[in-house]
């Protein structure tokens, strides 16, 4: 008889919805989350409430489920370290160890390590604890500048000149609250392009690069309003994106291979999912930040094509032996419903109507996030409806006739992955690079 494997997920998002479908396709699905995720419950053989960052209690869970790999879903429980307790108690785990996770929970560390590696795609940053010696930096610099807490923010923290900073002036007046706060400021030049998300898996030594895919952040259709967790992002059949040349495509590849490189050679060996966040700049695709997982939304547009075993690949990244990943040649376009108000003040508590059936009909597929089993929004991104087609045009209006089934106080942004929001991100591509 042939064990199945007992796979543990921490997290229960959108994101993490789509990691459990493809860990359940070869492995029983064990889950520890902070709120019941009625897509996740429904693929898991046990779910226990807790808190993702408690990581004794999660380590409690996996001893007692007798766990064979666990597979970590967020950041904020691999800055706890929950890797580094995962393995040292016996259960090998999918994700970096506190220290390699500095490279998204300590912004300073991953512009020095990209400095001191000499790195491409860096930009020109420095840190202050001074309040007195930054102000005089950006004065000196005159260019616009962005601004960053060096932790975790969850998306909220940084602030760029000539978006939510009006200029430099105000920049300096948000730097100087951040070192009062925290003791530190991050102050990077400000890169002007149209971002992108690189994901990869990683061993620790070999890099298996994912299609790319592109984030919509603003809250608003036309790419205004706050700045959110992602609204939804799509992918291209080609694996690349309409306004990526080749070129650019090989020196990202090449910066996300330098810095597992340069993890290594730091003594901080990285292993896991590594997402690079670049801005495609006149001269090169620039890193914005890295992120220590995979990205929501992205994550519903690589994981549902990906035609290799997760459960094989985690366990080759853990072994350091990992050998390859296959995607299918498919387009993909990832909605999310998100409650009315959020981000800044959303409603909670009120039930949401999915017909799951008539979504399918359409041919769409549907992950859950934040909402409980009792389908009622706990505030954050409610519900992806995801599109998957040869043609990005299919698969934006899979999505477009699959949302429409879902009815309550939310919004969505109707223009993820539309023809005319393409072209106005090809058309700056061009005109920023004299084309
Ligand atoms: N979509 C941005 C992120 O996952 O951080």
């Amino acid at each position: 008889m042939v064990n199945i494997m007992r796979v543990l997920l921490v997290g229960a998002g959108g994101r993490e919805n789509a990691i459990a479908e493809v860990l359940a396709r070869d492995a029983e699905l064990y889950v520890v989350a902070g709120h019941k995720n009625p897509g996740i419950v429904r693929l898991a053989k046990d779910y226990a409430l807790a808190k993702e960052t408690d990581v004794p209690r999660v380590l409690d869970f996996a001893l007692k489920w007798g766990i064979d790999m666990a597979f970590i879903g967020p950041e904020a429980p691999l800055e706890k370290g929950i890797v580094n307790v995962l393995e040292e108690n016996g259960v090998p785990t999918v994700g970096p160890t506190r220290e390699a996770a500095m490279l998204e929970t300590n912004k300073a560390f991953a512009r020095q390590l990209m400095e001191e590696h000499k790195i491409p795609g860096r930009k020109l940053f420095r840190v202050f604890d001074d309040v007195s010696e930054m102000k005089s930096w950006i004065d000196d610099f005159g260019r616009p500048v962005v601004v960053k807490p060096l932790g975790l923010t969850g998306g909220k923290g940084v602030k760029v000149v000539g978006y939510q900073l009006k200029d430099n002036e105000e920049a300096k007046t948000y730097a100087e609250e951040l070192i009062k706060r925290d003791g530190k400021v991050l102050i990077e030049e400000r890169t002007d392009g149209v971002e992108f998300t690189f994901q990869v898996f990683t061993d620790g030594k070999r890099v298996v690069p994912m299609p790319l895919a592109q984030d919509y952040p603003h809250a608003y259709d036309g790419d205004v309003g706050p700045i959110t967790g992602g609204m939804g992002s799509y992918s291209c059949e080609d694996h690349l994106l309409p306004f990526i040349p080749k070129e650019d495509y090989e020196k990202a590849l090449e910066t996300l291979k330098a810095t597992v490189e340069a993890m290594r050679k730091n003594g901080t060996p990285y292993k896991g999912i590594l997402y690079g966040q670049f801005m495609l700049a006149k001269d090169e695709p620039k890193i914005i930040e890295f992120n220590a997982r995979f990205g929501d939304p992205e994550a519903m547009n690589v994981l549902p094509i990906l035609k290799s075993s997760l459960v094989e690949i985690g366990e080759e990244i853990v072994d350091g032996n990992l050998k390859g990943a296959e995607f299918e040649r498919k387009a993909t376009v990832v909605k999310y419903i998100a409650p009315k108000g959020y981000p800044t003040n959303p409603v909670r508590g009120v039930k949401l109507h999915v017909d799951e059936a008539k979504i399918r009909e359409e041919g769409a597929k549907v992950y859950y996030a934040s909402l409980d089993e009792n389908f009622t929004m706990l505030g954050s991104r409610a519900l992806a409806v995801v599109g998957i087609a040869d043609s990005l045009e299919e698969a934006e209006r899979i999505a477009s006739a699959g949302i429409k089934h879902v009815s309550g106080e939310i919004f969505y942004r109707k223009d993820v992955g539309t023809r005319e929001s393409i072209a106005r991100r090809i058309e700056l591509v061009r005109a920023m690079r004299g084309e």
